[in-house]
C-alpha cells in the first residue's frame, strides 16, 4: 500500500477553501429531486444535471473532489469527453461511491444496514481504472424509542472497516460516512450522545483492522436538533457540540474532517460549518462534501430548462464561494 500517496490524495481534498461536491445520488434519490423540479429521471436527464454542475466555470475554486455514482463514472459530456476526464482536467479529483445502499437490518425494527462488499475487491479496481482517486460508503443510524442498537451501531462500524481497508489496498481514499440521521425531534443533546457512540465504535473497527488513519477522510453529520424538534439549537451551540464529539472520538491523525448536509437547508449547513471554523485551531481540517445544501438552489434555478443552464451554474457557484469562506471561517467577510 503506498501511504505517501493515499496521505496526499486526502490532503488535497480538504485544501484549504476547498471541499467535496456530493453528486453521487443513488438513481432513486435523483429520480425524487429531478421529480421535485417537474423533470422525469432518463439517463440524459441525470447526465445533463451532472454536467452542469461539473462544468460550472472556475468550480474548482472551491471544489476539490466530486463524488460519482456508478452510473456517472461511465458516462460522457455532451462533447464526447467522460466524466471522469472532464473533471482532472479542472484539477478535480473523481471519487466513487461504492456501497449499493441501506436495507432493512434483520430482526432490528427501524435499523439499516449498508450493503456493498460482495465483489468489492473487483470493482474497486475497475473504479481505479476509470480515474477516481477516493471511494464513499455510507452507513445510515436512526435515532427512536430504543434504537440505535448496540448490534446496529457495531454492524455498520464492520462493514465501514471492511470497505475502508479494501479502498486503500486499491488505492483509493475512502471516506468514512456514518451519517446519524437528524430526522425526528429529539433534542440536540441525544444526536450527541448518538453521534459519539457511534463515532467511537467506528474508530474502534477501523483501528482493529489496521486501517492507515492518515489516508482517511470521515464524513460525518454535524451534531443538531432534530430535523421536527421544536427547539432549535442555534450554529454557536451546533458547533460546540460537534466540535465536543469530535475532540472525544476522533484521533488526531485523521487528516479530515468533511460535514454532510443531512437535510439542513444550505443556508444554514453554510451558517453551521462557519461557526463550526470558528471555534479555534483543531487537528484536522473540517470541510463539506455536501450533497443537497450545494445543488439546492441550483436544481431549482435550472428547472431542467437549457435557456437556465447559466443562471443554475451561477448559483452553485455562489453557494459554493459562501460553503468555501464557511470552511475557513471567513463567511462575515463576505456581506
Ligand atoms: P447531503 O449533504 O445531501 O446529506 O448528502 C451528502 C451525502 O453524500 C449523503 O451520502
Amino acid at each position: 500500500m503506498n501511504v505517501d500517496k493515499l496521505d496526499a490524495t486526502a490532503r488535497r481534498l480538504v485544501a484549504d477553501s476547498k471541499g467535496i461536491l456530493a453528486a453521487d445520488e443513488s438513481s432513486r434519490t435523483i429520480a425524487k429531486r429531478l421529480e421535485s423540479i417537474g423533470i422525469p429521471s432518463t439517463e440524459r436527464t441525470r447526465r445533463e444535471w451532472r454536467e452542469l454542475l461539473f462544468t460550472t466555470p472556475n468550480i474548482q475554486r472551491f471544489i476539490s473532489g466530486v463524488i460519482l455514482f456508478d452510473e456517472t463514472i461511465r458516462q460522457n459530456a455532451s462533447d464526447g469527453t467522460p466524466f471522469p476526464k472532464l473533471l482532472w482536467r479542472k484539477g478535480i479529483i473523481p471519487g466513487i461511491k461504492v456501497d449499493t445502499g441501506v436495507y432493512p437490518f434483520a430482526e432490528h425494527p427501524g435499523e439499516k444496514l449498508t450493503e456493498g462488499l460482495d465483489g468489492l475487491r473487483e470493482r474497486l479496481v475497475e473504479y481505479v481504472e476509470l480515474g477516481a482517486q477516493f471511494s464513499k460508503w455510507r452507513a445510515v443510524i436512526s435515532i427512536g424509542e430504543g434504537i440505535p442498537t448496540q448490534a446496529c451501531i457495531d454492524a455498520n462500524a464492520h462493514t465501514l472497516a471492511r470497505f475502508a481497508l479494501l479502498s486503500q489496498e486499491a488505492g483509493l481514499v475512502p471516506i468514512v460516512e456514518p451519517e446519524v440521521l437528524m430526522e425526528g425531534n429529539h433534542p440536540i443533546e441525544r444526536h450527541a450522545q448518538e453521534t459519539e457512540r457511534t463515532l467511537a465504535a467506528v474508530f474502534d473497527a477501523l483501528q482493529t483492522d489496521r486501517i492507515t488513519l492518515r489516508g482517511i477522510i470521515l464524513k460525518p453529520n454535524m451534531v443538531a436538533s432534530g430535523l421536527e424538534a421544536k427547539v432549535q439549537a442555534n450554529p454557536t451551540v451546533v458547533a460546540q457540540a460537534t466540535i465536543r464529539v469530535l475532540r472525544k472520538v476522533v484521533p488526531p491523525e485523521v487528516p479530515g474532517i468533511v460535514f454532510l448536509s443531512g437535510g439542513l437547508t444550505p443556508e444554514q449547513a453554510t451558517v453551521n460549518l462557519h461557526a463550526i471554523n470558528s471555534q479555534g485551531k483543531q487537528p484536522w481540517q473540517l470541510s463539506y462534501s455536501f450533497g443537497r445544501a450545494l445543488q439546492g438552489e441550483a436544481l431549482s434555478a435550472w428547472g431542467g430548462k437549457s435557456e437556465h443552464l447559466k443562471a443554475a451554474q451561477e448559483e452553485f457557484y455562489t453557494r459554493a464561494k459562501l460553503v468555501s469562506l464557511a470552511r475557513d471561517g471567513g463567511l462575515e467577510k463576505s456581506t
